[in-house]
């Protein structure tokens, strides 16, 4: 299993201190940082256009993620990977040619990644899944943090887990939406290696670096409870 990675969303910032607050984020030892970009279409807001992205870029050197919530992503990709996105992640729903569109990222150097909405289900990529180098199971509807996290995806993030692990690659396998430290526990024992966490981190009293932390500490319990019951049930 990859080392769990634990990947701000930027959404539930302080937009008027963007820089700062990525400052933060890299002081609280996250491992990459994801900019959820929206186009007031796909989904029901508007958030960062390239140049905010590339505003921050200088204030940490983990990954960033570019989430692209949008229509066409086709158009915008080139200008988040100048911008400083190592990963570029689009959705099945809004590419057409979802194929080629892997490649193009790809070519242009960044690793392609595929987020799904709730009622995608994986057959939608699995024709693809070699042009895949990241894979998101969406665990809210797309469009704004604080939400509530969908328990009903976790036989979902399973039969990705499955999916993935039956390619031999590493392919990390992310979750994104209502993720806390009361959630990421049971989106770990379902599969997944990769956690976006978004209001959480930014609504905890005790400040982001508590809270990664616990998010950390309560998917290793998870992930041993889980290890002992999966021994209990295998017999071993
Ligand atoms: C929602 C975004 C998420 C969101 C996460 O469309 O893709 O990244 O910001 O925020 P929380 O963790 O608050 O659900």
């Amino acid at each position: 299993m990859r080392t769990p990675w634990i990947v701000p969303s930027v959404l539930n910032a302080d937009p008027g201190r963007l820089y700062d607050e990525v400052a933060r984020l890299d002081a609280a030892g996250v491992d990459a940082i994801q900019w959820d970009v929206m186009d007031g279409h796909f989904v029901p807001n508007l958030t960062f256009g390239p140049e905010f992205i590339k505003a921050s870029r200088a204030a940490t050197s983990v990954p960033f993620e570019a989430h692209l919530m949008i229509e066409v992503p086709e158009r915008w990709i080139d200008q988040y990977i100048d911008a400083g996105c190592e990963t570029v992640i689009v959705h099945p729903e809004a590419s057409i040619h979802l194929h080629r569109t892997l490649q193009e990222i790809r070519r242009m150097g960044a690793k392609a990644g595929v987020a799904l909405n709730p009622h995608t289900p994986l057959e939608a990529i699995r024709h693809v899944l070699g042009s895949i180098d990241h894979l998101l199971v969406m665990t809210v509807n797309p469009g704004f943090g604080g939400q509530a996290y969908i328990a009903e995806m976790e036989p979902k993030i399973a039969e990705a887990r499955d999916m993935i692990d039956a390619t031999g690659r590493d392919i990390p396998l992310e979750v994104d939406g209502g993720i806390a430290p009361s959630t990421i526990g049971r989106a770990g024992a379902a599969g997944a290696d990769t956690f976006v966490v978004g209001s959480a981190l930014f609504r905890d009293p005790g400040g982001i670096a508590a809270c990664v932390a616990e998010c950390r500490a309560r998917l290793a319990e998870a992930m041993e409870a889980d290890a002992s019951i999966r021994a209990i049930a295998g017999g071993t």
